[in-house]
Formats: structure tokens, sequence, C-alpha cells
């Protein structure tokens, strides 16, 4: 057997190959940006095209970097941004319209319209999740009621729809050549369409939004062989064996398999996912339900999700929009160079607020400015807010839960900012723990394809690689955590009933 497993992480401002070894280690890294298309306040679209270019262009890098073939490499495994949906032509394998991102809030009227007849839970005990822009069954309807001739198409069964999981496992597997038009079990519980007992789709439910059926892919498990690659890719024949949505992705490579497990992951949002094992468990504290993963035909683990829309994209608004920092690293800079956030509070409701408000009608708000604060203490809010959001998600989950989580394992890119996590222990109140690979989200991937075509054994295999790295401790006085929290609390109301 070929010693490693490279696994494709198509996520919401990059695209990256990873190449691993048995331990779970990295061998080599390729990795591109693609453009965010924003047409209009609270749109944001990815070109499908580009993002599949991008693939291919970072499977390359990686193979390169560690001087490796496909003969090297014993299965591909996907993750994803989920619920961006992209809908494309299968005969000329062409997107019919940019991919509408998860973060896009054009759908709101399509929401209310569904939610006239039944309310925002209407679907949430079948689905696990409220109506709401964010996933991707309102998407794929504003694709067929504003695009020409898409409708009519898509009821010919011309258009096909998938996450970008699908996307890039169609065109892998041969585009207009055979391509393979599946998803898996945890891509398919962010669309609104998938019964979370049967775990297939709901006829009803499709009807109600007006996406034909044909449209849809095949659900199938997290991790068994779906394809193999065609014959013009650098990976030709090699078995694609693993898809994961990005955060299930992340929790998998934690080696949280278990009941009561769980982590958060700090990237363009933040997602803290905590694990329910076999049973479906529904939340009366603002939290979804989802699927954590399902290994081939063994039972279907269950998750509850906390998910926060904004939190490493405050920093690249600050960047990109602001200007105030000239690279994403520098924010730690500035917010080092004050004691304290001067009174500011920056509530990121860009996309309204997800979890635990859910309020579409929130926009993002800074308060408590006085003429004493400057960028600095812009810099130190933005971090903050990334910590305080947590915290609310982490309460929901502690009173779903019914007892209190006693450590948070994290990952993602920001868990490199020591500030930043030092913080997030101080307003959990709960140790913060990383691992030594903090790359979970591509790990998790590798470890579904691996353990579907026998590179790794069992789940034992993967839990060993598991090594923590470092651990923070609160140290912040309880008198001080309530004060802030309070002060935090205040400023989120102030971010709703802000939409005309
Ligand atoms: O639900 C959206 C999530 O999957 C996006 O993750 O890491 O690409 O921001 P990320």
């Amino acid at each position: 057997m070929a010693d490693y497993i490279i696994a494709i992480d198509q996520g919401t401002t990059s695209s990256r190959a990873i190449i691993f070894d048995k331990k779970g280690s990295i061998v080599a890294t390729g990795q591109k940006e693609h453009e965010q298309i924003l047409p209009k306040a609270g749109w944001v679209e990815h070109d499908a095209a580009e993002i599949w270019r991008n693939v291919q262009e970072v499977i390359g890098l990686a193979l390169g970097r560690a001087d490796l073939t496909r003969h090297d490499i014993a299965a591909v495994g996907i993750t994803n941004q989920r619920e961006t949906a992209v809908v494309w032509d299968r005969k000329t394998g062409k997107p019919v319209y940019n991919a509408i991102v998860w973060q896009d809030t054009r759908t709101q009227a399509i929401v209310d319209r569904l939610a006239a007849d039944g309310g925002v839970e209407r679907f949430k005990p079948i689905v696990g999740l409220p109506l709401a822009t964010y996933f991707s069954g309102t998407k794929i309807a504003w694709i067929l009621e504003n695009v020409d001739g898409a409708r009519e198409k898509a009821e010919a069964g011309d258009l096909i729809f998938g996450t970008t999981d699908s996307w890039v496992l169609w065109n892998l597997t041969g585009g207009v050549d055979g391509g393979v038009h599946v998803t898996d079990v945890t891509n398919a519980s962010r669309t609104m369409f998938m019964d979370l007992e049967t775990l297939e789709w709901r006829d009803d439910i499709l009807e109600a939004f007006g996406v034909p059926r044909s449209m849809m892919p095949e659900i199938r498990s997290s991790s068994e062989v779906y394809g193999t690659a065609e014959s013009s890719s650098l990976l030709r024949e090699t078995p694609i064996a693993g898809i994961l949505g990005d955060q299930q992705a992340a929790t998998f490579g934690q080696a949280a398999f278990q009941k009561g497990e769980s982590k958060n992951t700090y990237g363009t949002g933040c997602f803290l996912i905590f694990n329910t094992g076999e049973e479906v468990v529904h939340s009366k504290n603002g939290l979804l339900t989802t699927v954590g993963y399902k290994l081939g035909d063994q039972p279907t683990h269950y998750a509850l999700e906390g998910s926060i829309a904004v939190t490493g994209s405050l920093i690249q608004w600050l960047r990109d929009q602001l200007g105030i920092i000239s690279s994403a690293p520098e924010v730690e800079k500035l917010a080092e160079q004050v004691e304290d956030n001067g009174g500011v509070y920056i509530v990121p409701a860009f996309s309204g607020l997800f979890a635990p408000y859910w309020r579409s009608d929130a926009r993002g708000a800074i308060v408590g400015l006085t003429r004493y604060a400057n960028k600095n203490h812009i810099a130190r809010a933005a971090l903050e807010a990334v910590a305080f959001q947590t915290r609310d998600v982490l309460d929901a989950v502690n009173a779903d839960a019914g007892v209190d989580l006693t450590e948070l394992k994290v990952d993602g890119g920001m868990v490199a900012n020591d500030a930043l996590m030092q913080f997030q222990a101080d307003v959990l109140g709960v140790p913060v723990v990383r691992p030594v690979v903090a790359e979970t989200t591509a790990l998790g991937a590798a470890y579904a394809a691996g353990l579907a075509v026998g590179f790794w054994n069992g789940l034992d295999d993967l839990s060993a690689n598991w090594q923590e790295d470092k651990r923070w401790e609160p140290s912040m006085d309880d008198a001080e955590r309530d004060r802030q929290l309070r002060l935090w609390r205040k400023a989120v109301t102030k971010s709703m009933d802000w939409v005309d």
C-alpha cells in the first residue's frame, strides 16, 4: 500500500491540498485563495470554475513539494465549506450561476415566504435546521427563480446541484464524461432537505422549496470509495474515499469520536460541534442538529452545532475593507498595544446573527466608542468578539447537554494566536487545548478516506495519533469575567432589529 493520503480542503477563502503520513503528520501543502465576489450588500459569491482550477493546481503543488506521484497516494479525501450552493449543467459541465456562499443573505425573502406557513422551525424536527439564509435550500431556490432558463432546464433533468464537495468530486471523476454525482451525509444534513433519521431526501420539503429531486446528488456515507480520479488527473486511478463537511471533518480530525466530545474550529467563522453519539438530539437553546459522521454501513453519529458566521472574516474585514492592518497576523500586534478594549465591543453580525440567536435582522455594530478609542482598541475588540461569541455558543451546549464541558479542544488558523486563546480560556472559565496537528479539517478528511481503503485499521489508530500541543488555563477573576460578559451581551442586543 502507498504511504500517504491526500486531503483536498475546499474552504471559504482558499482551496488546499495536504498530504499526510500514517502518523497524521503533514508532509506537504499546496494552497490557493479564490476571489470573494461581493456584488451587493449581503451577497457573497464564488466562481466555481476558478475553485476547480485551484483544486487541480494545489494538488500539483502538494505532490511537487513532497516529491511524490499518484503511486504514493493510497486515497483522496475531500472536505469543504458547507452549504455553499453550485448549480451546473450536467451536459456542459458549466455552472449556471456563481456559487452562492453560505454567508450570503439574499434569500431572506424566500425564508420569509416559507416561514409564513409554520414558522422558521417548520422543518426543524425532520432536518435539524431552522429556516435561514445560511443553508443550501433557499440558495438553490433562488437560482431556479432568478437565472434565465434555469427552472426549465432543471425540470428537464439537465441541471444538478452540489455543495463544493460534490462539485470537486464530479469534476475529479470525469465531469461530463461520467462524473460521479454524490455527496456525503454530513453535507446533505446542511441542505434543509435530508431527513436526519432515514438519511434520505424528503420529497415534501424539496417540493415546498420548488427544487426538483433530479438535481440532488446521491447521499452516501462519509467513508467509502465513491469513484477514482479520471485519466487526465495527476491523481488518476486513485480512489476518492472520504467526504466530510469541514466542521465535521475537524471534529473527526480531533478524534472526537465519542458521545460528549467536542471541538471548536476558528476559521472564517467559528463552529463548535458536540458529539451526541447515535442519538438525534434536538436543541432547546439555538443549536443545530447535524450529522457528525457515518463510516460505511456503520451507525450514524449525530452532533449539536453552534455556528458563528463571522470570526476570522472579521479580521479580513479590518484588513480589506477598513485597511487598519495590512496582514491578518498584524491584528495581534495592534491588540497587544493596549491593556484592554477601552470599552469598545464589536458584534460582527454581517450575515445576521447565527447561533444561538438566529437573528437575520441583526447587522454589525461597534459600540462603546469614545474619542479615546483607537485602532488598537478596535483590533482588540475584534479578537475579543471571537471569544465572546464562542462563550455564547458554549453556554447553549452546556444547557442542552445538562452538564458543563470541562475543557474545549480547538483548531483552525486563529489558534496560533496566543493572546486570543488565553482570552478564550478566560471568558469560558475552562481550559482551552490545542493539538499538535491544528490542521484537523484536512486531517479528518484524510482519516475518512484512509479508513475506507484500510490505510488505517480503525478509530483506535486515529486516537493514538492525537497529541496535546498547548493548554491555556483560565486566569481572569470571576467578577471581571461577569462584567465583560454583561457588556458583551448588551452590545449584542444593540445589533438586533436593525434591518428595515
Ligand atoms: O458552514 C460553513 C463552514 O463550513 C465554513 O467553514 O472554514 O470554510 O470558513 P470555513
